[in-house]
């Protein structure tokens, strides 16, 4: 296969992701390879930066895309979500720092962590931050957010790490809104 019918391969697989409304990758719990975060294939290396199509996800549901070889959380939350990460006191949090690439080192105020000022938007790595397994959402877990059960770690509406031996809250990578329905990651 020649590189540029190989690159197109991708670029499909990417779109099918985008496209597909909620719940489109994972249905359970998976030990992410460490393979692919050590050697991203050129490919891979090529598309560094992504747009994706969120005109189909509705209040309530997230999708799940594959960027840089990783898992990504495109969330669109209800207004229940918001009220219960918003409500939270930061010394209620294991780890107080936001975690958002886009405003780096500031606390993990719900408002430093969502796309958006309202907070409908919420976009994460969906990769665990113990040992790296993809966690289970759709209100999953004892904080109604997100559950990794390979060693049961606990994480908010907003992504926070609330319980187990997770150490960090799942991390914001940089991504921004091009247009009402189109965000970009990287
Ligand atoms: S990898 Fe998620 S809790 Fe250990």
């Amino acid at each position: 296969m020649s590189h540029a019918e190989d690159h197109e391969g991708t670029r499909r697989d990417f779109l099918y992701y985008a496209a597909g409304g909620a719940g489109v990758v994972a249905t359970g719990a998976a030990v992410w390879p460490l393979i692919n975060q050590m050697n991203p294939s050129a490919d891979v290396q090529a598309l560094s930066s992504i747009r994706v199509d969120v005109s189909g996800v509705e209040v309530g549901t997230q999708i799940t895309v594959k960027w840089l070889g990783k898992p990504v959380f495109i969330r669109r939350r209800t207004e229940e979500e918001i009220q219960l990460a918003r409500e939270v006191s930061l010394d209620e949090l294991p780890d107080p720092i936001d975690r958002n690439a886009n405003k780096p080192g500031l606390p993990a105020t719900d408002e430093n962590r969502t796309l958006d000022e309202a907070g409908e938007w919420l976009v994460m790595m969906g990769v665990c931050t113990h040992l790296g397994c993809v966690p289970l959402g759709d209100g999953a877990g004892d904080f109604h957010g997100w559950f990794c059960p390979c060693h049961g770690s606990h994480y908010d509406t907003a992504g926070r790490i609330r319980k187990g031996p997770a150490p960090e809250n799942l991390p914001v990578p940089v991504a921004e809104f091009l247009d009402e329905t189109t965000i970009k990651l990287g």
